[in-house]
């Protein structure tokens, strides 16, 4: 079966199909499969421990970053991954949350991880609280050398900011968008001044209107076990899923008027305006004709 779309963002862009860990004690003998843009394949690893990955017959080129693994599904060179320097930081805790199916374009699922706004009214009592409601103006470019997208600033008052914090912080956030499907966003570390937590959003889109959203932590925290930390994550995205599930279109409307929008979501619109000038097609809402 061939690839479901021909958009060259999606399909020149290395895309995750989970965690390294999946492919452990998996040989060639007995694949596991994997779902990528309206198509299967076949994953495994070999007595060296490298991964491959194959599609239709033919093989496709992968690697394993961050304890990831990312395809190339294009048939030109693959560019390089992005960066993400503080997953080799000595001290710090990397943590897979693993991956939450969402029915809806990898866009919105990307755009909602950017979004503060909504902090009090669907992260209640964690991530915010009324009347804690008004974003503070904070910035949001496209950095020149990267091609990425940085918002920063941004801070909002937190009454528990993750699963360690004791009390409420006024939390400071910078946001990065690497890929159209990719995003990390750094928080101020609650136990250590200076720090930035880092949660990585990597989404694997199955199709255009399915996705798989991967979380993983590259924390400054010593104290917490896992099983918390994955706990407190998985009750946060908990929350936005439905919410997301119910948006109409499902595909992300890059243009026009559809949806309204204000000084706070400065974030959105710089994210919705890069995909479009990028040209991409995948999980956006086709404009109806003038
Ligand atoms: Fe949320």
């Amino acid at each position: 079966m061939p690839f479901c779309t021909t958009d060259p963002n999606l399909r020149n862009d290395w895309l995750t199909v989970g965690a390294a860990s999946q492919l452990r004690q998996v040989s060639a003998a007995r694949p596991v499969s994997a779902r990528l843009l309206g198509n299967d394949l076949l994953l495994w690893q070999d007595d060296a421990g490298a991964p491959h990955c194959s599609a239709d017959g033919r093989a496709l080129p992968i690697i394993c970053r961050y304890d990831y693994l990312w395809v190339h599904t294009g048939d030109g060179p693959a560019p390089a991954l992005f960066e993400l320097p503080e997953f080799a930081q000595p001290g710090r805790r990397i943590v897979d949350c693993g991956g939450i199916g969402v029915a809806t374009s990898g866009l919105r699922v990307v755009e909602n991880f950017l979004d503060i706004a909504h902090f009090p009214y669907v992260h209640t009592g964690t991530l915010g609280k009324v009347p804690h409601t008004e974003v503070a103006p904070y910035r949001a470019v496209v950095d020149p050398a990267h091609g990425e997208i940085w918002a920063t600033e941004c801070h909002f008052f937190q009454p528990r900011a993750s699963a360690s914090a004791g009390d409420g912080i006024d939390a400071h956030y910078r946001y990065r968008v690497m890929q159209p499907l990719t995003a990390a966003l750094y928080k101020t570390c609650p136990n250590r001044a200076g720090e930035w937590d880092v949660i990585g959003l990597f989404v694997q889109p199955l199709d255009q209107e399915q996705v798989i959203a991967h979380i993983l932590l590259v924390y400054d925290e010593d104290v917490l076990p896992d099983a918390e930390m994955i706990a407190f994550q998985h009750t946060i995205f908990g929350q936005d899923k439905p919410i997301l599930e119910s948006q109409r279109p499902r595909r992300l409307p890059l243009t026009g008027s559809l949806e309204a929008h204000m000084r706070c979501d400065l974030t959105s619109t710089t994210y919705r305006r890069w995909l479009h000038q990028r040209g991409v097609t995948f999980g956006a809402h086709a404009q109806p004709l003038p």
